[in-house]
């Protein structure tokens, strides 16, 4: 648990306390977790593996809010405010879960305020990057909008080396055309200029920010 975000900071006694309210699951991949407008009252701790939290819109388009990973926690907002799923959460691989009840989760944040502090910036976390999304999907042209994107991802899971950032597994074509909120033909005629931009490099499914300075100065 001591490596688990929402509980740093937290002495063993805490986290032994925290662990025998929480019960260890175990999801193939493709497997639905959570399903939007469902009612629910448990919420989830990734302990390995990937899940993808997502809308379908009006026309049927699935919208990809975020790809959650290792550490990351998720169903907790139809606890705090007692509403109905929020969004679906599909594992992307297999996937090792840790579950909690809400009365237990309720009362690990009264027990120790610190998972709640730890909670609130994530969340904040969270409302910022809504925040850019709703400005890249509004007033971006197609190279902004796949751009922003690629520095969400970046953000959340690439890794720095000397100024570049590598994204060592992007996500499908059709996946990052319903992040970026345009279609996937774009997707892979923006990659291409941006490779041919000199602004990254791909090599498998690996993309590579060759200057990620440069890059989130043109782009955000
Ligand atoms: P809940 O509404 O209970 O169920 C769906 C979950 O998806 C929600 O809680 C959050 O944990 C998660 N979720 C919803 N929107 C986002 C988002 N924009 N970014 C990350 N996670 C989200």
């Amino acid at each position: 648990l001591k490596t688990i975000p929402l509980f740093s900071e937290l002495d063993d006694d805490a986290l032994n306390d925290i662990a025998r309210m929480m019960v260890r699951q175990t999801y193939k991949k493709d497997n639905m977790v959570l399903i939007e407008e469902e009612v629910g009252s448990t919420m989830f701790i990734i302990l390995s593996g990937r899940v993808k939290i997502s809308r379908i819109s009006d026309e049927g388009r699935e919208v990809i809010l975020s790809i959650l990973v290792d550490g990351d926690f998720f169903g907790e907002m139809s606890i705090l405010d007692g509403q109905t799923r929020s969004a679906n959460a599909v594992t992307l691989e297999d996937t090792e879960l840790l579950l909690i009840h809400r009365e237990n989760f309720l009362r690990i944040l009264h027990d120790y305020p610190q998972v709640a502090i730890n909670l609130l910036k994530e969340l904040a976390h969270r409302l910022r990057r809504s925040d850019e999304q709703i400005k890249s999907l509004s007033l971006q042209n197609a190279m902004g909008k796949v751009a922003s994107t690629l520095l969400r991802i970046a953000d959340d899971s690439g890794i720095i080396k000397q100024g570049q950032v590598e994204i060592p597994q992007l996500p499908p074509q059709q996946d990052l055309a319903n992040m970026a909120g345009t279609s996937r033909e774009t997707i892979s005629r923006v990659i291409k200029s941006l490779g041919q931009l000199g602004y990254v490099k791909k090599e498998g499914s690996k993309l590579i920010i060759l200057d990620y300075d440069k890059f989130r100065e043109d782009f955000s």
